[in-house]
């Protein structure tokens, strides 16, 4: 069973059409990168998931139960890190997941224990200090952990990293790998290289609907060709290989790009090179990255 299951989901503000026919399943124990542009709709679908937004059309069911606007009964099974999480400042980080454990119902002794091991797990342990001193990397730490206090099957968290240095960056993303083997992972972010670190599978949000969902390999391998490369040992050859195979780009003296042509193209390169005896220091095919993929879908 899908531990997500988003199905023909709409939503406009006013004339605003933000989702349009959405689709989206969520297997267990993945980590799931939600990747879009800014106001591509991310938050708003991760609201609506939750239950804070109402739905203009179609059904959205958390283990295997319907999402219903207003009310609570599916986010016993999720925890949520939103964008821009609030704390009390005055608080100490065991403080604060005692104030959130009482709220959500958790017996006294179950609230210190697993508030223990979550403070341990997002590297707090220690910190007695009140969060109003606290890094944005050390909020967004203690916010994982609140999310986790009721030991959900669904963690959702929207853009956890966005503002954070490439250290407190590693960090979040350690601690969300780190977690899978129990619950499933749902966070968005436009930070590419965070989804090619550690999500097992990807959905890319662009103009209200799912345009591309599998694993990294698999997203990756729709990609088309992006070309060869051939450097040269003189420049002499790469003005002559440029006017003898034609559709090239010159990068520099000695460099030649040939743009969205494939391995059969590269081969005819390499026997023209080797039939005039033009020395190359390499020749290679330029790989496919996220980034490439993520342009081509939005037409950039
Ligand atoms: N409450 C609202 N009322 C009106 N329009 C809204 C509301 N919430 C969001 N929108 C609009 O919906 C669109 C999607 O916004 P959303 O915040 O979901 O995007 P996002 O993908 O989370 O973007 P970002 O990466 O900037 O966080 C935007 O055009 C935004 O202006
Ligand atoms: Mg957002």
């Amino acid at each position: 069973m899908a531990m997500l299951e988003i199905s023909h989901l709409s939503k406009s503000f006013g004339q605003n059409k933000v989702i349009d026919d959405l689709n989206l399943s969520i297997s267990q124990h993945k980590i799931y990168g939600f990747i879009g542009q800014n106001g591509a709709g991310k938050t708003t679908t991760m609201k609506m998931i939750l239950g804070l937004l109402p739905i203009d059309h179609g059904d959205i069911y958390v283990n295997g139960k319907k999402v219903v606007y207003g009310q609570n009964e599916t986010n016993q099974y999720i925890g949520y890190l939103p964008d821009v999480p609030e704390f009390y400042g005055y608080m100490t980080p065991m403080e604060y997941l005692k104030l959130c454990g009482d709220i959500s119902g958790m017996k006294g002794s179950d609230i210190q224990e697993k508030s223990v091991e979550l403070l341990r797990l997002v590297g707090l342990e220690n910190v007695n200090k009140r969060i109003h001193g606290f890094s944005r990397g050390m909020k967004q730490r203690l916010g994982i952990a609140q999310a986790l206090l009721h030991n959900p099957e669904l963690l959702i968290c929207d853009e956890p990293t966005s503002a954070l240095d490439p250290v407190g960056r590693k960090e979040i993303l350690d601690i969300l790998q780190s977690v899978k083997g129990k619950t499933t992972v749902l966070f968005s972010t436009h930070i590419l290289s965070d989804v090619e670190r550690i999500c097992d599978e990807i959905a890319l949000l662009h103009e209200g609907k799912i345009k591309i969902q599998g694993t990294l390999e698999e997203v990756k391998s729709l990609q088309k060709s992006n070309g060869f490369e051939i450097d040269f040992l003189r420049s002499h050859d790469a003005d002559a290989m440029e006017k003898e195979y034609a559709g090239s780009q010159r990068l520099n003296a000695t460099r030649l790009y040939y743009p969205s042509q494939g391995e059969e193209e590269m081969l005819k390169a390499m026997n023209m090179i080797s039939q005039h005896h033009y020395r190359i220091q390499k020749i290679e095919m330029r790989e496919s990255t996220l980034e490439n993929l993520f342009m081509e879908v939005i037409g950039k």
